[in-house]
Parts: C-alpha cells; sequence; structure tokens
C-alpha cells in the first residue's frame, strides 16, 4: 500500500470520491474525525459502506480506523465493522505489542460469529500516539499473524507531550516526532511488517508534501496515509520504483545469479554485498505490487 486515504465515516460523497481517488488504501475513520455524539451513526455508515463497496473490482485495500481502548468504544465499533469485512483494523494508540494481542483477540471472536476466516481481517497499528507508547516501539515483532504494517502519529503524541507544536517554521518535524518516525521505521522492520509515514496535515502544499514522501522513502517507509485526494497521484508517483531503480535491481539480481555461492560481486567498479541483492529483491515485489515491471 503506497497510499492510504483517510476518509470520516460519516463522509457521505467524500466515501465515493475516497474511492476514486486512485488511492491503494482507503481508511474510514470512526476515531478523531467524528465527533462523541456522532459516534454510532458513524459505525453504522462504516458498516453500510463497506457492504456496499466490498465487491468492487478492482478496488482499493480498505480500512477502518476504531476507537482506541482507553475510550471504552472499541468493542462496539468491532461489533459493527467486522460482519461488514474490512481488510484491514487501523488500531490507534497501540501501547505495544500487547496491544495488537488484545486486538488480534477481539478479532477472532467476532470473526468467529459472522462466519469469517479466522485471520481474515488483518491489523496496522498506529505506534506512536502516547509517550508510552514510543518505549515500547520494539515490542511488534510475533505479537500477531495479522500485523502487516506500522504507522505513526504525531498530533495525538503532541497532546500527550504536553507541547505546543510538532512542526518547525518550515514544515519540519521537530526532534520528538523525528524520533517517533524513526522507532515506528525501526518497529516495523524489526516486526518485518510494512512501514507507513504519517499524513501531512497541511494538504495545501503539495511541494512540502514531496519533500516528506521522498525523505520517508529514502529512509525505508513504503508508504504514506493522506487525509486529502491532492495529496495520493504525489504519494503513489513517490513510492512507485523508477524503471531506472527496477533496471539497476535487475542488474544486481542477475550478477548474483551468475555468480552462485559469492557473497559479494562487482558492478561498474561498485561492490555488492548480500544488503545490496535483499534490496534489489525488495525493490522488485514493490514494482510488481504497484503494478510495473
Ligand atoms: N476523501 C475523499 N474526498 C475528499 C477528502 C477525503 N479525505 N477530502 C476532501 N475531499 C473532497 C471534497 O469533498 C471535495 O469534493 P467536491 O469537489 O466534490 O466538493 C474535494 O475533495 C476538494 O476538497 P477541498 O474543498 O479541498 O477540502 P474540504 O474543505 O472539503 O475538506 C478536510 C478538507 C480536511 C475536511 C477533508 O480533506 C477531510 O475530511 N479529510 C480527512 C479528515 C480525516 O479523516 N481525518 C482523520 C485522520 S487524521
Ligand atoms: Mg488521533
Amino acid at each position: 500500500m503506497r497510499s492510504l486515504l483517510f476518509v470520516p465515516a460519516d463522509g457521505g460523497k467524500k466515501l465515493d470520491k475516497a474511492m476514486a481517488s486512485g488511492a491503494d488504501a482507503v481508511i474510514v475513520d470512526l476515531e478523531d474525525s467524528i465527533s462523541a455524539e456522532g459516534k454510532a451513526a458513524a459505525r453504522l455508515s462504516a458498516a453500510d459502506f463497506l457492504k456496499d463497496v466490498a465487491s468492487a473490482s478492482p478496488r482499493p485495500r480498505l480500512l477502518v480506523r476504531l476507537n482506541g481502548f482507553a475510550t471504552g468504544l472499541t468493542d462496539a465499533d468491532l461489533d459493527a465493522v467486522v460482519p461488514a469485512r474490512p481488510d484491514i483494523i487501523l488500531l490507534p494508540k497501540a501501547d505495544g505489542g500487547a496491544a495488537v494481542a488484545e486486538a488480534d483477540a477481539k478479532l477472532t471472536a467476532r470473526e468467529a460469529i459472522a462466519g469469517l476466516p479466522e485471520g481474515a481481517i488483518k491489523i496496522v497499528a498506529l505506534a506512536t500516539e502516547t509517550a508510552a507508547a514510543l518505549f515500547l516501539a520494539g515490542t511488534y515483532a510475533g505479537s500477531s499473524r495479522r500485523l502487516i504494517g506500522l504507522t505513526w502519529g504525531a498530533e495525538d503524541l503532541s497532546a500527550d507531550l504536553g507541547a505546543e507544536a510538532n512542526r518547525d517554521a518550515e514544515g519540519g518535524f521537530l526532534d520528538p516526532y523525528r524520533l517517533a518516525r524513526t522507532l515506528c521505521l525501526a518497529g516495523a522492520a524489526a516486526a518485518q511488517v510494512q512501514a507507513i509515514d504519517t499524513i501531512a496535515a497541511d494538504f495545501r502544499n503539495i511541494a512540502l508534501l514531496r519533500r516528506e514522501t521522498e525523505d520517508a522513502r529514502r529512509d525505508g517507509f513504503t508508504g504514506k496515509m493522506a487525509i486529502h485526494p491532492a495529496q495520493v497521484p504525489v504519494i503513489n508517483e513517490v513510492f512507485t520504483p523508477t524503471a531506472d531503480a527496477v533496471a539497476k535491481a535487475r542488474t544486481v539480481i542477475a550478477a548474483f545469479a551468475a555468480n552462485p555461492g559469492k557473497g559479494a560481486v562487482g558492478i561498474d567498479g561498485v561492490m555488492y554485498d548480500r544488503p545490496h541483492l535483499a534490496r534489489a529483491q525488495q525493490l522488485l515485489a514493490r514494482a510488481a505490487a504497484s503494478g510495473i515491471g
């Protein structure tokens, strides 16, 4: 998933717009974009929407962002949406692998009641929304076979830290959020799941979005969340491997294939060893997932 576009569950025509946005995934939000009074109606809208679009083909992956465990709303969210079979649950304010294991158990019970195969619904966790969660970023490995990605957020974390801002005057993230970003990236790699970058809230600033997305790709993220359809084409473009990058990856793989048993090869006067081979293979897998190569 290169781009994951948020849409409020009560968004009306925005839900259709999100489906047509070109995003690889649509995140139907029950949490921060829905008021307390609107939660019950939003759950019903989310379930109706999921049922309506389930059989569309092709279609983006469908996620639902739940309300976090501390709200007491999570169980009712799951009761409403699991029968409509979202592809993935986005778990906010996840406090480490234990929270993912808890979400897994809640899903297992509801899948059984709904007659769905166990494990049908996957999990992406929002791993950095509280100060405590930062210290648990390394605990996701082995928490659940449902876990397929980690992402991070700066808004709730700044509230928890009591900060005045999370970005500097140029729009770059300040130190505590750079740390959160890095912990998400390392936590995802340690758990062998996708690292997904956070949103850029300033949706008119496409130049900042591009820079941030390129930085994310450089560092190892392979997707980014969006809040506005205008952000989707930029994110998809940045995370789609270029023809040059694909050709280069093929050259590296071919060089190792031509030298079986060798740990390092030389190409055009540069040394390539096993980590380069792994990176080339990952790039080709992403190219295939993007529909190229
Ligand atoms: N998904 C689908 N469509 C969206 C959208 C989204 N996230 N955000 C905007 N659009 C649509 C608008 O409905 C509008 O459609 P129209 O041209 O048919 O009227 C079009 O895109 C242009 O929107 P624009 O006028 O630029 O923005 P807006 O003022 O309508 O909406 C937000 C701004 C921030 C309210 C909106 O982008 C939004 O709801 N984003 C998601 C919020 C969210 O889910 N937050 C939780 C995660 S942090
Ligand atoms: Mg939040």
